[in-house]
């Protein structure tokens, strides 16, 4: 559909009394993404971002800057004094800048996330086809409690009555199933006619902007719905419990769609999988994993249960033993990783190498088939190929007010339970001994030992048992 000629306001600026937190609805995330750029990213595939209008006011600050990077326009309404008054600003703002007024504003809500482009489209075009003055979206959901229900003219068509609040509903109309979901498209001067006659006589003593249906009945003009075509996209979210709902939603709808795409996930339900992840065929996903943020994985992937993973890029051919934490991390084709392995930010791990147990990695670089199997932190430092660092062994990357680098070159073997104290450089082929304290570089192929010499008495552990039992005796 041709949308020249269409702008969409978002209403953000309520407080969201019903959710009982300190953040801004707009703010709390379903599917890992807030409330509110899940609805502009649906807005910018509808009209350049230039004609986004945001209505912004509890907690404005807050709320502008983390959408302020979608390039949309915003417009304060300091006082929240309903969804009319919401409008109400939205007017001012077109008198005020001197912008053009679109010939028709499409409104969606702020807390209305998982809204598709596909049915704004469709809203649009019923819009422009029944050249309606408004045209308001709806559902029928099994329990419609909470919601403004909307009711249709008695003689059947698309043609609406008006909306009414569930608090005014009448004894009549409280088998009215149809809810408002407060998505709507009007002829923008039609919708600006009516904004300054609205009135706060209401139960919640706040401008209603669902009393503009009934006023542009009165006037002649034309008011139809749509039903969308599923119910959970119109759902809004105005308590924790219906946030969780709907994330349970987008986070069913990722699994499927990776499914889709050749991805093997055991027990989707028990997964938390970000709406943007991507993921390779053939990867098989175990119960209760979860990738988040950014991250992509590769083909041929087994991640195992537990594993949290976050912002990281998995080649090809990876297997996440049990309960790996990755965050920012990247890894090459055929690594091999845990259980229970921690890549921290910035951490480059080649192809073909191995991370185990209990080990934690920190701006580091592992080259393509080095070995850190057990119980090992690695932090600022650039290793190379082919390196092992055995059991136990620690880089002293940090003396107490800086941090230090630590350059270990290829074919490196480092003995079980030694300390590297950086800065230091450990040449191609060098060899470590176990249990060394290093403090000075080690060139290539050298032996370097950092340990005191053992001392062995002979016969020593027996007196001092003869003793022991001499004096009991
Ligand atoms: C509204 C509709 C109701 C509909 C429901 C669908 C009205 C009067 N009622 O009720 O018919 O079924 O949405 O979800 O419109 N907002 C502002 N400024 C304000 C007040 C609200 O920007 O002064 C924003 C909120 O941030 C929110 C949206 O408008 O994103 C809707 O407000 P909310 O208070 O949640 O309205 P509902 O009671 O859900
Ligand atoms: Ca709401």
């Amino acid at each position: 559909m041709e949308t020249a000629g269409f702008a969409i306001a978002i209403m953000a600026a309520g407080k969201g009394t019903r959710l009982k937190s300190k953040r801004p609805k707009v703010l709390h995330e379903v599917g890992g993404r807030a409330l509110l750029l899940h609805v502009i990213a649906a807005a910018k595939t509808i009209v350049p971002a230039d004609q986004i209008y945001c209505i912004i006011g509890h907690e404005s600050d807050r709320v502008r800057d983390a959408v302020a990077h979608t390039g949309i326009k915003f417009v304060l309404q300091a006082e929240q004094r309903g969804t009319g008054h919401a409008l109400q600003m939205v007017k001012a703002y077109f008198t005020l800048s001197g912008e053009p007024l679109p010939e028709n504003l499409v409104v969606l809500s702020g807390d209305v996330p998982l809204i598709r482009p596909e049915t704004i489209r469709d809203l649009c075009t019923l819009h422009r086809e029944e050249q309606a003055a408004m045209t308001i979206l709806t559902a029928v959901p099994a329990d419609p409690t909470g919601y403004g229900r909307v009711l249709r003219h008695p003689a059947g068509g698309p043609e609406v009555t008006a909306i009414v609040e569930q608090k005014s509903l009448l004894p009549e109309q409280f088998g009215a199933r149809e809810i408002n979901s407060g998505i709507y498209c009007f002829q923008t001067v039609a919708l600006l006619s009516k904004l300054d006659l609205l009135s706060t006589n209401n139960a919640h003593g706040e401008f209603y902007l669902t009393d503009v249906a009934a006023m542009l009945v009165a006037d002649g003009e034309r008011v139809v719905a749509i039903q969308a075509d599923s119910v959970d996209e119109v759902l809004g979210a105005n308590t924790i419990a219906e946030m969780m709902h709907l994330d349970a939603a987008v986070r069913l709808a990722t699994a499927r769609r990776l499914m889709a795409e050749g991805v093997t996930i055991f027990r989707p339900d028990t997964c938390v999988l970000d709406a943007e992840i991507q993921v390779g065929p053939d990867t098989v996903i175990e119960p209760f994993v979860q990738l988040l943020g950014a991250t992509r994985v590769g083909s041929d992937c087994r991640i195992r249960s537990y594993s949290v993973v976050q912002n990281s890029v998995l080649g090809d051919d990876v297997l996440l033993r049990n309960g790996c934490i990755l965050d920012g991390a990247t890894v090459g084709d055929g690594a091999l990783l845990g259980p229970y392995a921690h890549l921290r930010p910035e951490s480059h791990i080649g192809p073909a190498a191995h991370i185990g147990n209990f080990c934690e990695t920190k701006k580091v670089t592992l080259g393509a088939g080095s070995k850190a199997n057990h119980l090992t932190y690695l932090g600022d430092a650039v290793i190379g190929a082919g390196v092992n660092i055995g059991a136990g062994v620690i880089t002293c990357n940090y003396d107490g007010v800086h941090k230090h680098q630590t350059v270990i070159g290829d074919g490196v073997f480092v003995g079980s339970d030694s300390t590297l104290v950086a800065p230091l450089t450990l040449g191609d082929g060098a060899y470590i001994a176990a249990g060394s304290c290093i403090t000075e570089e080690v060139p290539p192929d050298a032996l370097a030992l950092g340990r005191a010499r053992q001392v062995t008495k002979s016969g020593w552990a027996a007196a001092k048992r003869e003793q022991k039992k001499a004096k009991l005796a």
